[in-house]
């Protein structure tokens, strides 16, 4: 079970990677052709690096990439020397210069940059053009660089453009990042091929619980995987971690009863309950003083149900909600009529820092729009829900 699910870590390998077949089309086309570069922005969790990581296929022998993530402490030079450094040779070596062993081609790769400080993009645009092979640098996390380090990549987009190189540029972040990019030299924005990275289909996910299933030689029925897909919210990342856990809570219930566990292991509604109530446990800290913040004092019993209302409402492809739609999930949970005023005054609430937020409003007043100031907190939100009861059989 350990194997068949990933929660923690971006794919790596394009026989695990499921769905997405039109961004990386689009990531790949932009790659082939010259002039042009990438951006892969959306939410956290939902998929880029992993896009990222499972390129290398799909591309021809003559590209190389160089995959890099940005902190706050980088620069342009910083992360360009790493990239280069960190070269991953998977192609037949370049005939002048370098010899037939993947260290001394690492060493020979940085070592092509201009060794003075301050790197400038057009000698690193220029030191690609004598490679006879393209590279694709890959800058993931753009959003944790300092603002000020930004317009040196949109150079560095500009002069690989004007030169007419091979050598691509794909940026991964969210989406704030990618306005900023664009924001500091217009000019660019015909180089960039902007992809939206979307949250996963109900399809593309119950693929990944299903194969992870498979893996590990379980079998379920379609309520089950259904259950597990409609608790993710879209987020790859809640797949895994639902999936993991509901079959270890079928292992361990094969233990305990003494059964042999050779065969096929069947999952049940009643370890997916299992396996939610595990992941709430060991759900990230953040998530939990997020939750804890929202529902603290007053009536716990209004409290709780509004904000797994907010978390079930129905929402826009931006996760935007009206008071309309938390009113529709509310009267679900309580499987009676609500008045709006009845949780007005909480959805106000709920946009102040004492309580998080755990929600951002924008809009004109009577049309208000909400949605999570963190977008995993809804899964998260969900499975709790679940777990406690709240909402059983609502997801
Ligand atoms: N196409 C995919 N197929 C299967 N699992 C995926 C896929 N994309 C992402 N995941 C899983 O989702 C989680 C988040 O993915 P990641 O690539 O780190 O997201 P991001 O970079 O957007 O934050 C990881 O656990 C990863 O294994
Ligand atoms: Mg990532």
């Amino acid at each position: 079970m350990e194997d068949a699910f990933s929660p923690f870590a971006p794919v790596s390998e394009a026989e695990v990677f499921h769905g997405r077949s039109e961004q990386r089309r689009l990531v790949v086309e932009a790659i082939r052709t010259v002039g042009r570069h990438v951006v892969i922005y959306g939410e956290r969790g939902v998929g880029k690096t992993s896009l990222a990581n499972v390129l290398r296929p799909w591309l021809g022998q003559a590209i190389a990439v160089a995959h890099v993530s940005a902190t706050a402490g980088d620069t342009f030079e910083t992360l360009i020397r790493r990239a280069f450094a960190s070269y991953q040779l998977t192609l037949p070596l370049p005939a002048v210069g370098f010899v037939r062993q993947q260290t001394e081609v690492q060493y020979a790769l940085a070592a092509a940059l201009p060794g003075e400080s301050p790197l400038l993009p057009d000698q690193v645009a220029r030191t690609l053009a004598n490679f006879n092979y393209d590279l694709v640098v890959v800058v993931d996390e753009f959003d944790r660089l300092p603002t000020e380090q930004v317009p040196a990549f949109a150079d560095f987009i500009k002069s690989l453009s004007d030169d007419r190189s091979g050598s691509t540029v794909v940026i991964v972040g969210v989406a704030e990042s990618v306005n900023q990019l664009v924001g500091e030299h217009g000019s660019i924005v015909r180089n960039l091929m902007q992809i939206h990275m979307p949250r996963m289909s109900e399809d593309e996910l119950t693929e990944i619980v299903d194969t992870g299933f498979t893996a590990a030689d379980c079998t379920s029925t379609s309520r089950v995987m259904s259950r597990i897909v409609r608790s993710c919210h879209g987020f790859p990342h809640y797949a895994h971690l639902i999936a993991q856990y509901t079959g270890l809570a079928a292992l361990n219930e094969a233990k305990q009863k003494g059964q042999a566990i050779d065969g096929t292991l069947e999952i049940t509604e009643q370890h997916v309950v299992g396996g939610m109530d595990r992941a709430v446990q060991t759900a990230d800290q953040t998530h939990r003083e997020a939750y804890h913040r929202a529902v603290q004092g007053g009536d716990a019993s209004l409290w709780v149900p509004v904000v797994v209302a907010c978390a079930l409402a129905s929402a826009d492809d931006r996760g935007f909600f009206n008071s309309r739609a938390v009113l529709q999930a509310l009267q679900q949970i309580r499987g009676q009529e609500v008045v709006q005023q009845t949780f007005a005054y909480h959805l106000g609430e709920l946009i102040a820092e004492k309580r998080g937020p755990l929600l951002e409003r924008t809009g004109p007043e009577k049309r208000y729009l909400y949605r999570f100031v963190d977008p995993f907190m809804r899964p998260y939100i969900i499975m709790r829900a679940q777990a406690e009861r709240v909402a059983d059989g609502l997801a």
